[in-house]
């Protein structure tokens, strides 16, 4: 299959790198799916996992972030195959886009056709609580560029009908699932008060520092692409408390069931927009 990424674009050899992981048994995912922070829990619902620690993944760079173990599970929920990366790379720890995006390069060139990008993330809005799921269905990017290319980037990424779909399949299955636009901000630092303020007036429901770049990249590649937020935290002056990473995992631990019955049935539900799209042959 001809890639959509030429040599030009990208520094970073994605296509040997999903050679390696073909000859280490991985086959055309049916789903990827990239774990956020104190998310990890979902491997667990991964039947007869791979796992490839992402130091054996030759050109991989490391994940430092507290709270990303960094390696890469292959396996099976129900009948579909599962390619899930516990642990990504963040523009801010100074990796260029052309390395954050890797994950994204890789589980397109193997085949795979669906992609849920998963993160931590600050609410904004007032409605939401510690621990509430969010399906991302806008996106403000302050117009930062997000693509490793010198090409114009999308302007949307979001398609209508898989995000009814989920909230649809959610409220069928009885998960709790908010929808709402995602701030993207660079980070490290959290923001400050007066941001979130302006963050809130431009319409931002939630903040973070990763999942948008990825989003576009899916979307560039023609994948059904989904983004889920779980709310961590309530954003700098939202919340009268300091933030600190901590919160994070604690919030992970207190929703992870919901979060591992939303991604198995996205993933597995025979209505569910991401059934479907994958293709059965092998690319490489
Ligand atoms: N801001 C930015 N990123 C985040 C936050 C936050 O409040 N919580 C989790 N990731």
């Amino acid at each position: 299959m001809k890639s959509n990424i030429s040599p030009q674009e990208s520094s970073v050899p994605f296509k040997n790198i999903a050679e390696r992981l073909c000859k280490k048994g991985i086959d055309v995912p049916d789903c990827s799916i990239i774990l956020g922070s104190g998310l990890d829990h979902f491997t667990n619902a991964i039947q007869n996992p791979l796992i490839i620690p992402y130091g054996d993944i030759p050109s991989f760079p490391e994940t430092a972030v507290d709270g990303h173990p960094g390696a890469l599970y292959f396996g099976s929920i129900d009948n579909r195959k599962v390619l899930a990366w516990a642990g990504r790379f963040h523009y801010y720890e100074g990796y260029p886009f052309s390395q954050t995006l890797l994950p994204i390069q890789v589980a397109h060139t193997l085949g795979c056709r669906s992609m849920i990008v998963t993160n931590a993330a600050g609410g904004i809005n007032d409605r939401f609580h510690v621990g509430d799921l969010m399906l991302i269905d806008e996106l403000i990017t302050l117009m930062v560029s997000l693509s490793p290319y010198n090409k114009p980037a999308l302007q949307r990424y979001i398609n209508d009908d898989i995000i009814n779909g989920v909230i649809r399949l959610a409220a069928n299955s009885g998960i709790p699932l908010n929808r709402g636009c995602y701030i993207y901000t660079k980070g490290p630092n959290y923001e400050t008060k007066a941001e979130v303020r302006a963050f809130r007036l431009l319409g931002a429901d939630a903040v973070g520092m990763s999942t948008a770049a990825e989003l576009y990249e899916a979307h560039r590649l023609g994948m059904s692409t989904l983004g889920i937020s779980l709310i961590t935290n309530k954003a700098t002056g939202v919340s009268k408390t300091i933030l600190d990473h901590s919160e994070i995992k604690k919030a992970a631990r207190m929703r992870k069931n919901d979060f591992v019955k939303l991604l198995s049935t996205i993933i597995t539900d025979k209505n569910s927009p991401l059934s479907g799209n994958h293709t059965r042959y092998h690319p490489l």
